[in-house]
């Protein structure tokens, strides 16, 4: 049986969605086979950074109503072999009976795929209320700003009052310049702070911007920096100790001639 893994933040904006793709990719890449769930009703996030917005016309109420089968439904990455993609719902509200029928439908993903990420909406939203009861674990991602920070220790603490089994962090847009001029916190007084295992950080990189502006994820290239974390992001998810990657000179020096 798969896992459900519900992807989520306190603030908006802060990198779910590319969190998604890059934990989905590097997990497809390493054999699993990955489902992602774009959680924010009627809006379009996922299949625009995968490049796939053309591929998509159903969702999963379409399946409910018999509108498509689920194989329909599911549109494969362009990049990934093992990476597949379905919208919760192009309709902006959910009511009891689709929040029952999508449990179904997630129930039927877990006997095709081995992880499902639910990529939710940010906050205490309709999307994050519901995911916290369809997730069998959690990431929240956070920045290292104080109201990133701020709102994603309330998150915690909202999913530790639901009973949540395992809450993770990933520090998204880490930039070391950044934290030594003091401009934004340091990632050990946020990790003390957040007190929740954290699996790893992606640095700011105008690459990761730029690839899922153009539809064309840079964790799709084996050698980019962002394939390095979240290769390292993927084997502490599996349960290995977290090594932070490198920051290379290359990088360094792209932060600081911008
Ligand atoms: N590590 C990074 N380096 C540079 N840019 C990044 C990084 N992570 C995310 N971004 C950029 O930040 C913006 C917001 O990212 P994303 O859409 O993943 O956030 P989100 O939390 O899913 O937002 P929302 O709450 O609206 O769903 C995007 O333009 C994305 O390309
Ligand atoms: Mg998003």
């Amino acid at each position: 049986m798969g896992i459900c893994v519900g992807i989520t933040s306190g603030k908006g904006g802060v990198g779910k969605s590319s969190i998604s793709i890059g934990l989905g990719s590097v997990l497809a890449r390493k054999g699993y086979r990955v489902c992602l769930v774009d959680m924010d009703l009627g809006l379009k996030n996922l299949d625009i950074m995968m490049g796939l917005e053309n591929r998509v016309f159903y969702d999963m109420i379409d399946v409910a109503q018999g509108k498509c089968s689920l194989n329909q439904a599911l549109v494969k990455s362009k990049n990934e072999e093992n990476l597949w993609l379905i919208p919760v719902s192009k309709s902006v509200t959910l009511n009891r009976l689709n929040e029952e029928i999508i449990l179904n439908i997630l129930d039927e993903l877990k006997t095709k795929f081995d992880y499902i990420l639910l990529d939710t909406a940010a906050g205490i939203e309709s999307g994050f209320t519901y995911a916290t009861h369809l997730a069998d674990r959690f990431i929240v991602v956070t920045t290292l700003d104080q109201t990133s920070l701020q709102d994603a220790d309330r998150i915690i603490g909202l999913l530790m009052k639901e009973n949540a089994q395992k809450i993770q962090c990933i520090v998204n847009r880490m930039n070391p310049q950044y934290i030594s001029k003091g401009i934004s916190l340091k990632l050990m007084n946020a990790l003390e702070w957040l007190s929740v295992e954290c699996i790893g950080v992606v640095y700011e990189d105008e690459q990761i911007m730029k690839g899922y502006n153009h539809g064309h994820p840079s964790v799709s290239n084996e050698h980019s920096k962002a394939s390095e974390c979240f290769e390292s992001i993927v084997r502490a998810f599996e349960g290995e100790e977290v090594i932070l990657p490198k920051y290379h000179k290359s990088l360094l020096k792209r932060l600081f001639s911008s």
